[in-house]
């Protein structure tokens, strides 16, 4: 199978990857990729958000699926572009992308589902908002409706602030002011094939930039697979009360969504409630769940198209993984970018380390975004799988790296 990974994240390295250990992968191709895919396959420098460019590139490189890692392209009608001439790929298309791209549209399908989440009020009228906001006495977060790379949620108590970034968001988008809910955080992925579908591994992000959960929200600053509280009994309501009403959602709007769907939940006092949908995988989710998938990601991918997930078993390695984000000096907020950095080399069974954005000039590595590479190590449970992650993470060096020192701890305190 001749394979394009489309994206250039560290997600997309991961998928690349686990792409390049298949026994059926006779081509691999990369777009625009990274530095750490250059290793792995063929980097192609093309923008991925022209459809009929990306199109044109898979004919011309014989290639016969397409993975579709981020959710910009998703968004851009991309899975609907190769699926009108017949290349298969990974990725619903635009119509469902909106379950990300709009929480308007996620949370107009949620209730339409009776599927649990919080109460919300949604505003695209500056004057409506700002009386809401003034005559407000409970506890709730605001959120940008359109897609913000995990930076569109605000949650304060202060109303000045809120006024600001609400007001801010109103200028070119709706914004949804939600309950605010207690519990924990849990991320369910479930792979559809627009009839059936399967459940991944648990995991679970730590979204807040610094040690303890504080400060700001991030696209990620580590994650872990399985999730110590999540038990077969949680699972199992999971299941019940969110994965199996979504899919019937999906499948009642013939939305035919062949890809991943991933629900963001908080596990709260009254069970499961969904905080979000995204039409991709989770990052740095992917780069912990794909090394703990045994089974060959181009069969996976095979049963995606012909339908037959029902039948497919993907198997588990059963190990546990945890993951940590370095990133550059300043993110969330500005950060610099084209930063040299020094990757050692590690055995793979030490662990993996997979670039974001980073690019090569005269055979250096340079830095190119905010979250720059994600360490991964395995183990037989988190606290291992966590001690071997944390060991290569001065495997990675550049000037102004970081990454929170707290990763999976609150799990085994
Ligand atoms: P979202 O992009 O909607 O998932 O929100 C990003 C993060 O903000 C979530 O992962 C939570 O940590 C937090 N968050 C979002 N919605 C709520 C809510 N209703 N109650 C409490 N925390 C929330
Ligand atoms: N790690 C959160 C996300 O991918 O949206």
């Amino acid at each position: 199978m001749r394979v394009l990974v489309i994206g250039s994240g560290a997600r997309e390295h991961a998928a690349a990857w686990k792409f390049s250990k298949s026994k059926r992968i006779s081509g691999l191709f990369i777009a625009p990729g990274n530095a750490g895919t250059e290793d792995l396959g063929t980097n192609l420098d093309i923008d991925v958000m022209n459809n009929d460019l990306v199109v044109k590139t898979v004919n011309e490189n014989r290639i016969d699926f397409v993975f579709i890692g981020p959710e910009i392209p998703l968004e851009n009608g991309l899975a609907d572009a190769l699926r009108e001439v017949n290349i298969k790929c990974f990725g619903p298309g635009k119509e469902s992308a909106q379950l990300e791209s709009s929480k308007a549209f996620s949370k107009a399908f949620m209730k339409r589902n009776n599927i649990p989440t919080a109460d919300y009020v949604e505003f695209s009228n500056k004057d409506e908002y700002t009386k809401y906001i003034n005559n407000l006495n409970s506890k709730v977060v605001v959120k940008k409706s359109g897609l913000a790379a995990g930076k569109g949620v605000l949650e304060s108590d202060d109303k000045n602030e809120m006024l600001e970034f609400g007001l801010k968001a109103l200028e070119d988008d709706k914004v949804v002011v939600e309950e605010f809910l207690e519990g924990f955080e849990v991320s369910i992925f479930v792979i559809s094939d627009g009839k059936n579908y399967k459940i991944l591994q648990p995991c679970t992000d730590h979204k807040k930039a610094y040690d303890g959960d504080k400060g700001p929200n991030t696209g990620g600053m580590g994650a872990i697979t399985p999730v110590p509280w999540v038990d077969a009994k949680l699972m199992d309501r999971i299941e019940k009360e969110t994965v199996i009403p979504t899919i019937n959602g999906l499948n009642k709007d013939s939305l035919n969504y062949k890809g991943v769907i991933y629900i963001g939940l908080m596990i709260s006092e009254n069970g499961p409630k969904v905080l979000e949908y995204n039409v991709r995988f989770g990052d740095p989710e992917a780069q912990i769940i794909f090394p703990t998938i045994a089974s060959d990601f181009c069969n996976i991918m095979d049963a995606i198209s012909e339908e037959s997930l029902d039948s497919y078993n993907i198997r588990l390695t059963g190990d546990s993984a945890v993951c940590i984000t370095i990133a550059a000096e300043g993110y969330p907020g500005d950060y610099t970018k084209g930063i040299n950095a020094k990757i050692d080399n590690i055995d793979e069974t030490d662990g993996l380390i997979f670039h974001a954005s980073t690019y090569l000039k005269d055979n250096l590595v340079y830095t190119n975004g905010g979250r720059c590479f994600t360490v991964v190590s395995t183990g037989n449970n988190t606290l291992n799988a966590c001690e071997n992650a944390y060991k290569i993470t001065n495997k990675v060096k550049f000037d102004g790296a970081w990454f929170r020192k707290d990763i999976a701890r609150k799990f085994f305190k």
